[in-house]
């Protein structure tokens, strides 16, 4: 594997068809499977790793953001990829951050409403990553549905050739959807923050047995949340998969998203209700301890 820090770099290291997996490096289990994803189908796997601050409203929490490169470059090259890109902030945006791209509508709600800004970041830095490094096929998760959106959205409208591919959430044991934000979170709170699946999977069963309103489907979630369990929920709502526009009833792919508050640990997750073959996409499960927790 090769680790590198500008485009030309990339594209002098790159074959016939690339694979990019775009990420903010802490690597856990859900970022490797995109990687082994992208290992499979493509002939050169690019994986990107930059802390990208136009995505970050506050500085701190860009400050605070983990990082351990040397861990994730060993991770990187046993998970199947040949590049790894790291460019600084200067190589990402030399001149500042004059061209922004917005994604209107499938920005606006949900994770839009709640972090403003946050993803004009996304959108403007994958774009650069796509139009960088020219990927056939870029690796994304389902656990930000709504991301994923907004990236195909983007892609879409600016016309880039890519692929965009969006793999299913990888979970913890008990079910917790893997972020590296699950290690801040108290053994109490750790149970609580079960509620956010358990809501989700609730919707999940109720679509499988044939219930398609969209307000039933979040009635049933909601019903599921133990309300004394100390958790903020800040939405439970549902959009449409390729471009996150509100839904009434479920007649195309759609996903469920969930976002809360437990202590001072913000969680999402959601789930992906798929009408053309009555399923609901919950995703997968490691069986041990995931490598965030020291277990490389
Ligand atoms: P990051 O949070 O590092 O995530 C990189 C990719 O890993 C995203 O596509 C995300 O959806 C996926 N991912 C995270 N947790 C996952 C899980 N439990 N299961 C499956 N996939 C998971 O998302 C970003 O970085 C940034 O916004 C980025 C797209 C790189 C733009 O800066």
């Amino acid at each position: 594997m090769n680790t590198v820090a500008t485009f030309d770099q990339v594209r002098e290291l790159v074959g016939a068809s690339v694979g990019l997996v775009p990420t903010m490096g802490f690597f856990h289990e859900g970022h490797l499977s995109l990687i082994e994803a992208a290992r499979r189908s493509t002939e050169t796997v690019v994986v990107s790793i930059f802390v990208n601050p136009l995505q970050f409203g506050d500085s701190a929490d860009l400050a605070a953001y983990p990082r351990d490169v040397g861990r994730d470059a060993v991770l990187a090259g046993s998970s199947g990829a040949d590049v790894l890109f790291i460019p600084d902030v200067d190589t990402m945006y030399p001149k500042g951050s004059r061209t922004i791209v917005t994604v209107e509508g499938a920005s606006a709600s949900m994770e839009g409403a709640y972090r403003p800004g946050h993803f004009a970041g996304v959108a403007t830095v994958v774009a650069k990553l796509f139009a960088g490094i020219q990927p056939d096929v870029a690796y994304f998760g389902r656990k930000d549905a709504q991301q994923l959106a907004v990236v195909r959205t983007m892609a879409a409208d600016l016309s880039f050739p890519v692929e965009i591919d969006g793999l299913p959430i990888v979970r913890e044991p008990d079910g917790l959807a893997l972020s590296s934000r699950n290690v801040h979170l108290a053994r109490e709170d750790r149970a609580s923050a079960l509620n956010l699946h358990n809501a989700l999977f609730a919707a999940g069963d109720a679509f499988e047995a044939g219930e398609r309103s969209v307000n039933a489907l979040l009635e049933i979630a909601r019903a599921t949340i133990d309300v004394g369990a100390g958790i903020d929920i800040n939405y439970i709502e549902a959009a449409d998969a390729s471009d996150a526009s509100t839904v009434d009833r479920i007649d195309g792919p759609v996903f469920v998203a969930i976002a809360a508050r437990i202590g001072n640990v913000r969680l999402i997750d959601s789930i992906l209700l798929d009408p053309a073959t009555e399923r609901a996409d919950r995703g997968t499960y490691i069986d041990n301890p995931s490598i965030l927790y020291g277990g490389a």
